[in-house]
């Protein structure tokens, strides 16, 4: 085979067969195709497109292109949870022990924050000694032990989609259905759980713009991972305003034991942390329905029960589980910064990717893989969509420590509203379901 021949193929619109496809993927994984000829195979992806059995047949080659994890040795289903990225999404961090205490063992594979985006891994290591490198048998043995693990994606995981992804990101051909479907999928699909619940984000701050593309790409991988036996469903949510109010490490960890401890049970955060747990608990059987699957999210909160599983896994991982009573124990920023309105009217649109970007500026995220955060920094929101501020009012706080890009990330955050002179109705928030039966609008 040539890649030559692929590219032009794939260029010309037509199918890739499996065979070619796994031919490309091993290659390019063992370093016998050059980066630019794979660069050429990607942008003709983003304009040709895939159809149903090419974005299978990638999933499959890039699931195989490192090890599977077996999870049999669990002795239980092993659920797993993934959003495809968004700010204030602070969801793992709460779905996971609170499933857990609902009895379905939740091992996690995570990432690291880029760009905008937060990940779970940063958020975890602002809790002291917390550690997310855990080797495959010792994750497998946390998940036997305590019923819940969260660590770093093993490096031998999917090590094809670790090569494309950073190609990818540096010749702008992220923004791809089948690319991203192929990409997520692979990686749950390696670390081998039995059910996968994910939360598909729409919006000014995720990668799918339009409540339609989010659809089209829940139910892309929605098919993939029950076509190979798992137990899979998607959200469609929200990424059109930070979802809760912190953005930053420290402070969404803070926000998540927050909800843990039975706050906030009024906002965004905690409805999608509430839909999401419970499609987690009745996939892994432990509740026949939505509404029944609900009601054990709130007895496993107001038990103390959720909490004491996040106290148990911090302190299996190393971590001073302490935190869970006293926040204060994470570290905090030397100044708080009131941002202040500038204008007066109803916050009729935030722009949440360039608010991400703010706590980025910050310090809480980084630019690119390997710079390093800072875990105390970041962005307590004060305002929603809908809301009516006053000139002056406080948009904001910016928890601060180096501030040589403070003026920059308040100027852009004041540049990230949008004002209206009349009542302006919140943004939806659970754009649809997509489960076995296919896609449900809400
Ligand atoms: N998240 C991933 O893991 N891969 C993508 O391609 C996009 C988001």
């Amino acid at each position: 085979m040539r890649m030559v021949d692929l590219i032009v193929k794939k260029r010309q619109g037509q199918a890739l067969s499996a065979a070619e496809i796994a031919w490309m993927i091993q290659a390019y994984t063992e370093g016998a195709l050059p980066d630019y000829q794979m660069s050429a195979m990607m942008m003709a992806i983003c304009f040709a497109g895939m159809n149903a059995e090419e974005t299978a047949a990638l999933t499959d080659a890039m699931t195989h292109s490192g090890t599977v994890l077996d999870v049999s040795s669990v002795g239980a289903q092993v659920a797993d949870k993934h959003s495809t990225g968004g700010v204030a999404d602070t969801t793992t961090l709460a779905v996971v022990p609170i499933v857990a205490s609902c009895g379905v063992t939740m091992g996690k594979m995570s990432g690291r924050g880029l760009g905008h985006t937060g990940g779970t891994l940063d958020k975890l290591e602002a809790i002291s000694g917390f550690s997310v490198d855990v080797a495959p048998q010792r994750f497998l043995a946390l998940l036997r032990e305590n019923g819940l693990a969260i660590v770093g994606q093993n490096e031998a995981l999917a090590p094809a989609d670790k090569k494309l992804y950073a190609l990818r990101d540096v010749t702008g051909t992220v923004d791809s259905l089948p690319l991203i479907a192929s990409s997520i999928m692979s990686k749950k699909l390696a670390a081998g759980a039995d059910i996968i619940v994910l939360d598909v984000k729409v919006g000014s701050g995720a990668f799918m713009k339009t409540p339609e593309d989010a659809a089209a790409l829940a139910k892309t991988m929605v098919e993939i991972g029950v076509h190979l036996g798992k137990k899979t469903a998607a959200l469609i949510t929200d990424m059109n305003q930070p979802l809760g109010s912190c953005i930053g490490n420290a402070l969404d960890v803070r926000e998540a034991i927050e909800i843990l401890q039975g706050k906030h049970q009024d906002s965004d955060l905690f409805a999608i942390c509430k839909r999401l747990s419970a499609q987690l608990i009745r996939l892994g059987g432990k509740a026949e329905e939505e509404r029944e699957a609900e009601r054990m999210v709130l007895d496993a909160i107001a038990s103390g029960r959720a909490l004491q599983k996040l106290a148990t896994m911090i302190q299996a991982q190393g971590g001073d589980a302490h935190v869970c009573q006293d926040t204060s124990r994470l570290p905090s920023a030397e100044r708080i910064i009131p941002v202040l309105s500038q204008q007066a009217g109803y916050i009729a649109k935030m722009d949440t990717q360039s608010i991400g970007t703010c706590a980025q500026l910050l310090g809480a995220g980084r630019e690119k893989l390997g710079d390093k955060i800072d875990p105390a920094v970041g962005i307590v929101m004060k305002k929603r969509v809908g809301d009516f501020v006053r000139t002056g009012d406080v948009l904001a706080e910016f928890h601060v420590n180096e501030q040589n890009m403070l003026q920059e990330a308040m100027r852009r955050f004041l540049a990230a509203f949008a004002y209206s002179k009349k009542p302006v109705d919140p943004p939806k928030l659970v754009y649809g379901l997509v489960d076995e039966q296919g896609l449900h609008d809400e």
